[in-house]
């Protein structure tokens, strides 16, 4: 409480005085990109922006549509390298690095020592969000990915049974579409057949033998009997896609669990966003469970903004000022029970969050403890760029072949992998 007292105050002070040369207007501005345009992600960003105006800095809205930031990162590089970034963009994991290296980014170190990141984020996450032991980005929120939605009217319709391991999960598959209601929510988009595909992967391999696969790049367990499995299981799940060949966004798919059209959609919590703002009952109209046999896991993307070199003071100032207002309790609360996600500082209390945020933070805790929290692959926060489109390319490929060969399918990947590492 005092910490956050402590940090209201130092906000006004610096506030003030980065805006004093406003004399009432806003003579700072911010352009920030970012790829949030769901009806959720839309409202979250409102909170940034409306914390940014209360502070004499104008917010210009840098919005890429598109799920997972594909689109996004395209228009990005587009930008810097025509000399003209925009002063924040969201910006994750390894990619931090790699933006880092070319030396686009400015040093956030002033504003992480007068907040103490270094004591609120856990070590996990602060690492990716420093180069060379200076702060280059800061983190808005941690999203658990290896979630299992699940429509509670459907299932009581057709006496289904909330799935624990996979067998259970194809039983009740078969038994919701016997019973005449839609399956499963999934858009065929190549980063949603991945998110699902790693939190089957996870289930198969553990949280060692994801590292090993998708991290080190070891050969003999990406062909492994479990990632063989894997595509095994993906596959299976073909047949119970609502609109298998729609390349429909994620939100649309999640709008069918909400509206009775899908019994179930596997995705991380943003789509909780989606169910809150349809005032939906979380826990009770729409519950989550842990993906079959991940319960024990926890596959995160933390959302985070990097700041890019620029040269006017004003907009220095306005940057450090946004570093600092996405770091403060305000935002990160206010942020994150709208978006779905929870908190990345280790202060907050989840008064006022749903029950989804509370067991995501209960599971991050503990995966922390017992080493079972891994980056997540589509989202990019494992790899490089070029990886994590090898991953993409090779899932995808085989997702869209009828009877393609799972093992067959480990081999491509293996091979793909280590060519693009
Ligand atoms: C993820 C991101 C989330 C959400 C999602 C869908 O990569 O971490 O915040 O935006 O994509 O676009």
């Amino acid at each position: 409480m005092i910490a956050h007292l402590k940090e209201f105050v130092i906000a006004c002070v610096l506030s003030a005085f980065w805006s004093t040369s406003a004399l009432g207007q806003p003579s700072q501005s911010v352009e920030v990109l970012h790829w949030w345009t769901s009806g959720s992600e839309a409202k979250a960003v409102q909170v940034i922006k409306q914390m940014m105006e209360a502070q004499g800095v104008h917010w210009q809205d840098f919005a890429v549509p598109g799920g997972a930031g594909e689109n996004a990162m395209t228009v990005l590089k587009s930008r810097a390298i025509s000399g003209n970034p925009p002063a924040a963009a969201q910006i994750k994991g390894p990619a931090l690095q790699e933006w880092a290296s070319l030396g686009f980014l400015t040093n956030l170190d002033g504003v992480a020592k007068a907040q103490h990141w270094d004591k609120l984020i856990p070590p996990l996450i602060n690492q990716d969000m420093k180069y060379h032991g200076h702060y280059v980005a800061v983190p808005v929120n941690i999203h658990r990915i290896n979630w299992l939605w699940i429509n509670s009217a459907i299932f009581a319709k057709a006496h289904a049974k909330i799935p624990k391991t996979w067998k259970q999960f194809f039983a009740t598959a078969e038994k919701i579409k016997r019973a005449g209601y839609p399956v499963l929510a999934q858009g065929n988009q190549d980063w949603q057949t991945t998110t699902v595909f790693e939190s089957i992967a996870l289930s198969q391999l553990g949280a060692k033998g994801y590292r090993q696969a998708f991290i080190e790049h070891i050969p003999k367990v990406l062909t492994s009997p479990a990632m063989v499995r894997s595509f095994a299981i993906l596959q299976k799940m073909h047949p119970y896609i609502v609109h298998p060949n729609n390349h429909q966004s994620w939100n649309q798919a999640t709008a069918e669990v909400i509206h009775n059209q899908a019994a179930m959609q596997i995705i991380g919590d943003w789509a909780n966003g989606e169910f809150l703002l349809a005032h939906k009952k979380v826990g009770k109209d729409i519950r989550c469970v842990p993906v079959p046999g991940t319960a024990h896991e926890f596959i995160y993307s933390v959302d985070s903004f990097a700041m890019f070199q620029l040269t006017e003071p004003n907009d220095i100032k306005a940057q450090q000022l946004l570093a600092h207002t996405i770091m403060s309790p305000q935002l990160q609360t206010r942020f994150n029970q709208i978006k779905g996600s929870i908190p990345v500082r280790s202060d907050i209390k989840l008064t006022g969050f749903d029950s989804c945020a509370l067991k995501s933070e209960k599971a991050f805790k503990q995966s922390l403890k017992d080493h079972t929290a891994v980056p997540s692959i589509a989202h990019g926060m494992a790899t490089t760029n070029y990886v994590q489109g090898a991953i993409l390319d090779v899932v995808t490929n085989f997702f869209n072949t009828p009877n393609a060969s799972p093992k067959k399918a480990s081999e491509k990947l293996m091979r793909a992998i280590l060519a693009a590492s």
